[in-house]
């Protein structure tokens, strides 16, 4: 047959988790009972008075209709309110916030708004794998920055520094940080917008686990470095907050340009978010402070149950001080690939290797514990028995 596919579409590379569904089928064929601990998707349901403000909306007139493209302003404003109260930075909601159908369409348009072919973008090795998609789909070049343990999976300033050159575009930062579930302080901060201001390019933060924060901290937010808004923008999504993955809702928020280029090519690309989910959106960002503290605080005790069980039984983990991930040390010196497939075979469960997020995953794999508490109990039996 006539190869019909884009260029750009064979640079990306290979698509990990598509293999792992495979290897999950194959199992689940087999009738195994598999436990996957492999996607990060939130199984705590929606807090119920979202789903009761989208059910009403659905049944207003008018409530069918497209959005504007840059959402309802209500939306817009109770984005700016919640970002007040939570960190104390004002954002003009005419400008300085763009609501997105979830955080990764935003994440990867943004990429067809400010980079050209060739231009690069510095990316967090291990992380999201949708950086490198996204910059890769422009045609721009991805330049990894390794993230290592012994620096808390923090960026080495004087690293980064020399990957900066004349065509440097674009620095992704994440935290807390998907994979490693790390938090940031401000200071990490100030050191990566002082680096895009000298280089003169746009510094972009996924803050999409802000609020999935354990032992009583805060994450901050990157705007709140004096004078980030120059050179920074950042990612907000309602589907870990809120668990709301499905319903696709996120915001952009900083740098009034870089808004600007990416409304642009959103206005040209999409149509907007549901109505009835922009409603419910407010509903969440306006009245559900006490569901975000409770959601927390599920996967703060799933943390604590399964990491503590693990330990006690003489593996060696460090619980993670955010995220629903545990980011793991693959305990018996084996390569990522081959101990996610063990875990597989020998014990049912589904995890994603470290190398899924870049080369300098080796060694680590991910389990994400978002799954209810009975089916982590037997993942912690079945991990039990593998030693
Ligand atoms: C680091 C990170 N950023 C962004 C996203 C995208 O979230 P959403 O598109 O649901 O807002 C995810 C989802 O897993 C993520 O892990």
């Amino acid at each position: 047959m006539m190869n019909l596919m884009a260029d750009r579409l064979r640079e990306l590379p290979p698509y990990l988790f598509a293999r792992i569904d495979r290897m999950k089928s194959e199992a689940l064929s087999r009738g195994v009972d598999v436990i996957d601990l492999g996607v990060g998707d939130p199984d705590v349901p929606t807090p119920a008075k979202i789903v009761d403000r989208l059910a009403a909306a659905a049944r207003e007139a008018g409530s069918h209709h497209y959005s504007s493209y840059s959402g309802i302003r209500k939306l817009r404003e109770a984005f700016s309110e919640w970002f007040r109260d939570r960190f104390a930075v004002e954002l003009d909601p005419d400008g300085e916030v763009l609501p997105l159908l979830g955080s990764k369409e935003g994440i990867g348009h943004i990429c067809f708004a400010l980079l050209n072919p060739g231009d690069e973008v510095l990316i967090p090795d291990p992380g999201y794998p949708v950086y490198t998609a996204g910059a890769t789909l422009a045609g721009a070049v991805p330049r990894y920055f390794p993230l290592y343990e012994e620096n808390g999976f923090l960026p080495d300033g004087e690293s980064l520094q020399k990957l900066v050159t004349a065509k440097t575009k674009m620095l992704w930062l994440n935290y807390p940080s998907n994979p490693t579930g790390v938090v940031a302080g401000v200071e990490d901060y100030e050191k990566g917008i002082r680096l895009a201001r000298k280089g003169g390019f746009v510094l972009c933060h996924d803050a999409a686990y802000s609020e999935i924060v354990f032992d009583g901290k805060k994450a901050p937010s990157i705007l709140q470095v004096p004078g980030a808004k120059e050179t920074a923008v950042e990612f907000h999504s309602l589907s870990k907050t809120f668990c709301m993955p499905g319903w696709r809702v996120g915001f952009a928020a900083g740098n009034r340009d870089v808004i600007s280029a990416l409304a642009q090519v959103k206005t040209n690309l999409d149509s907007g978010i549901f109505l009835p989910v922009q409603e419910a959106a407010v509903t969440a960002l306006r009245e559900c402070r006490e569901d975000v503290e409770r959601i927390r605080a599920v996967f703060e005790n799933r943390r604590n149950r399964f990491v503590g069980a693990l330990n006690g039984a003489g593996w060696k983990v460090a619980a993670p001080p955010a995220t629903f991930y545990v980011w793991m040390k693959v305990p018996d010196g084996s390569d990522s690939m081959s101990f996610t497939s063990r875990l597989l075979q020998e014990c049912g469960i589904v995890s994603t290797p470290g190398t899924g997020f870049g080369p300098n995953g080796e060694g680590f794999v991910r389990m994400s514990l978002t799954l209810p508490e009975d089916r982590l109990d037997k993942a912690i039996e079945r991990l039990r028995r593998l030693r």
